[in-house]
C-alpha cells in the first residue's frame, strides 16, 4: 500500500539509499560541526574520497584530535577554524578566513545544528537554535557567495531535517518571546527557515553552476540534545536510541550529495538522505520565503547588500 505524499517520508527511510564510488581528490569541501554525529561521519567518509578538508568547529581541542585521527596515515589535508555559529561575529570571522585563504571552493555543507528543551539567547538576542541552525548557514553561504560563483560548479548542502514538518515558524515571534517555548517547534522553526531560503538561493543562483540541497540525514544516533537536561538525556539514550540507525549512514548519504556525478546541476531539492522528497507544504510557501529571506538579512546585517 502506498503512502499519501506526505507520509513519503516513512517508506523513503527504509529504502535502500545511493551510493557513489565517485572521489573527491583534491577538491576544497567547507563543513561545519564536523566534531560530531553526522558532521564527523562527512567528514571521515569525505577523508577517506580524498577531500582537502575545511573544518569550521566551535571546540579547539575536539578539531584537533579530529584532524590528528583522519589525518593518521594518510595525506589527507585537513584545515581547521574556529567559530561558534551562536555568535555571527565568528561567522564573519570564519567567513573573512575562508575568502583569504580558500581561492576555489568545490562544496559547503552547513551542518552545524542543534535542539534545545529550553529558550536561550545568544548574545546577540536571537534564540539559539534558530540563530545556529538558519541565520548562521544562512549567512556563511551569503558571505561565500560570491566566491562560490567564481568556482562554479559548487555544490552547496544544507543539512536539514524531516523536524521541519514540526511547523514552528512564526514571522512575528522568531525568538519565542510571545509563546510558550516548545523544543521540538522552535526546531521545526530554524528547519523550515532554512528550507524556505534554499528555493530562494537556488532561484538567485539560477544557471552560474551553484547548486543548493537540503536533506535530511536520516535519524541516527548521534550527540543532538545531549546539551540538555537529565530527563531528555535519558530519554534521548534510553528510549529514542533503540530506533535510531548508526550515522555512518548520514556520513554517506552527505558524500553522495557532495560527489555523485547525477547530482551535478540539481538544485533547489529536498533528499531525505539521497531520496528526493517532497517537503511539507508549509516549508514550499514561496511568499513566506522572501520574507524569511529579508527577516534573515536584516538580522544577520547583510540588507542593503548585493
Ligand atoms: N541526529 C539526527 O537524527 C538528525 C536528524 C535530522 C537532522 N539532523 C541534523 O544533523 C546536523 C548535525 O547534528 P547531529 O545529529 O550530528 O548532532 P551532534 O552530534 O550534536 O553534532 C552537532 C555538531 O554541531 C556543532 N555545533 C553545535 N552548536 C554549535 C555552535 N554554536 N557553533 C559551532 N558548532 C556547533 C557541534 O559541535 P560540538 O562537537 O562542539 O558540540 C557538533 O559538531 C544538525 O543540523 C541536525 O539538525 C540530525
Amino acid at each position: 500500500m502506498e503512502l499519501p505524499e506526505e507520509l513519503q517520508f516513512i517508506t523513503h527511510a527504509r529504502m535502500p539509499q545511493k551510493t557513489t564510488k565517485a572521489r573527491m581528490d583534491g577538491r576544497v569541501c567547507i563543513i561545519t560541526g564536523a566534531t560530531s554525529g553526522v558532521g564527523y561521519q562527512a567528514t571521515k567518509r569525505l577523508a577517506q574520497g580524498g577531500a582537502h578538508l575545511v573544518l569550521v568547529c566551535r571546540n579547539r581541542e575536539k578539531s584537533i584530535k579530529l584532524k590528528l585521527e583522519l589525518t593518521n596515515g594518510n595525506g589527507t589535508q585537513i584545515d581547521l577554524i574556529q567559530a561558534d555559529l551562536s555568535k555571527l561575529s565568528d561567522v564573519r570571522q570564519a567567513a573573512g578566513y575562508i575568502l583569504e585563504h580558500y581561492p576555489h571552493i568545490d562544496v559547503l555543507i552547513n551542518n552545524a545544528g542543534l535542539h534545545n528543551t529550553r529558550r536561550i539567547l545568544t548574545n546577540d538576542g536571537f534564540e539559539t537554535v534558530f540563530c545556529v541552525n538558519h541565520l548562521a548557514s544562512y549567512l556563511l553561504t551569503r558571505l561565500l557567495l560570491e566566491r562560490l560563483i567564481e568556482s562554479a560548479p559548487v555544490r552547496v548542502i544544507q543539512v536539514n531535517s524531516q523536524g521541519h514538518r514540526f511547523g514552528g515558524l512564526d514571522l512575528d515571534d522568531l525568538h519565542w518571546a510571545k509563546r510558550h517555548y516548545n523544543g521540538y517547534k522552535a526546531y521545526g522553526a530554524s528547519k523550515v527557515a532554512q528550507l524556505l531560503t534554499v528555493w530562494e538561493f537556488s532561484e538567485k543562483l539560477g544557471e552560474n553552476g551553484v547548486t543548493i540541497n537540503a536533506m535530511h540525514p536520516g535519524e541516527v544516533r548521534t550527540n543532538i540534545g545531549m546539551n540538555n537536561g537529565i530527563l531528555y538525556r535519558t530519554y534521548q539514550r534510553y528510549l529514542l536510541w533503540w530506533i535510531l540507525k548508526q550515522p555512518v549512514i548520514s556520513g554517506n548519504a552527505i558524500y553522495y550529495q557532495a560527489a555523485a556525478p547525477e547530482m551535478a546541476g540539481i538544485s533547489g531539492r529536498f533528499f531525505n538522505q539521497t531520496i528526493d522528497e517532497k517537503p511539507a507544504p508549509h516549508a514550499l510557501d514561496r511568499n513566506l520565503g522572501k520574507r524569511v529571506w529579508s527577516i534573515s538579512e536584516e538580522l544577520t546585517g547583510l540588507s542593503g547588500h548585493a
